[in-house]
């Protein structure tokens, strides 16, 4: 599976979102990260479905990558698939009927996922594995961008890495909080394959540096 950089749009400039989010992927990135957050599942309050749409609408063709840091999720899941989203992944606690949220999402045409904070136990997955395309472990508690990376998150990888494998099922593997140029090399040997990061990339000037360096970083 090729390796994503998928850029956290929390960390762009909102007044000028359609510009970054075209700056960034002109820059190289792969997918585009979309923070989602309620106030009530994390202290912070964001962007929902008519964010998403208006990237659609101006223009972005990149998959889009919804992460839901929301409760409940059932309801905002159809809008999410009706403004564009590609994959939309959700946190276990936040849902009453994970495999119904699950099996939703991918009736609606989107790829699905579960993401797991730095506590959260990867036995959720045991009885979903079938219905999951996306496995995301937050290395960071989620709410901010511009955390330091958990080093915890690097056994869980190679935790879930393991499981992935022993499945045989299609499934990728991103990595939340705090990545940037230092550590990218060992979060991928650790197992990742999609690597989101905010802070990192919108924090700098020159954003197809930044790339260019994780992806050089990875190359090693
Ligand atoms: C945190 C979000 C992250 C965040 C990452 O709750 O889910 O996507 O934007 O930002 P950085 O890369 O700055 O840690
Ligand atoms: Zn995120």
């Amino acid at each position: 599976m090729a390796d994503l950089i998928a850029p956290s749009i929390l960390s762009a400039d909102f007044a000028r979102l359609g510009e970054e989010v075209d700056n960034v992927l002109k820059a190289g990135a792969d997918i585009v990260h979309f923070d989602v957050m309620d106030n009530h599942f994390v202290p912070n309050l964001t962007i929902g479905p008519l964010v998403c749409d208006a990237l659609r609408k101006h223009g972005v063709t990149a998959p889009i990558d919804v992460h839901l840091m929301i409760e409940p999720v059932d309801r905002i899941i159809p809008d999410f698939a009706k403004a564009g989203a590609s994959y939309i992944t959700f946190h276990p606690e936040a849902s009453r009927h994970i495999d119904r949220s699950l099996q939703m999402i991918r009736d609606l045409g989107c790829k699905s996922g579960l993401v797991f904070n730095p506590a959260t136990p990867l036995s959720y997955l045991e009885h979903v594995l079938d219905k999951v395309d996306m496995i995301l472990l937050m290395s960071v508690n989620p709410g901010f961008g511009g955390q330091s990376f958990l080093p915890s998150a690097l056994p869980k990888l190679r935790q879930a890495r393991q499981i992935i494998d022993d499945s045989g099922f299609d499934i990728r593997l991103e990595i939340d909080g705090g990545v940037n140029t230092s550590n990218i090399r060992e979060i991928k040997a650790a197992g990742a394959d999609t690597f989101v990061a905010g802070s990192a990339i919108f924090g700098k000037p020159d954003y197809k540096a930044v790339i260019d360096e994780m992806r050089a970083e990875m190359a090693k």
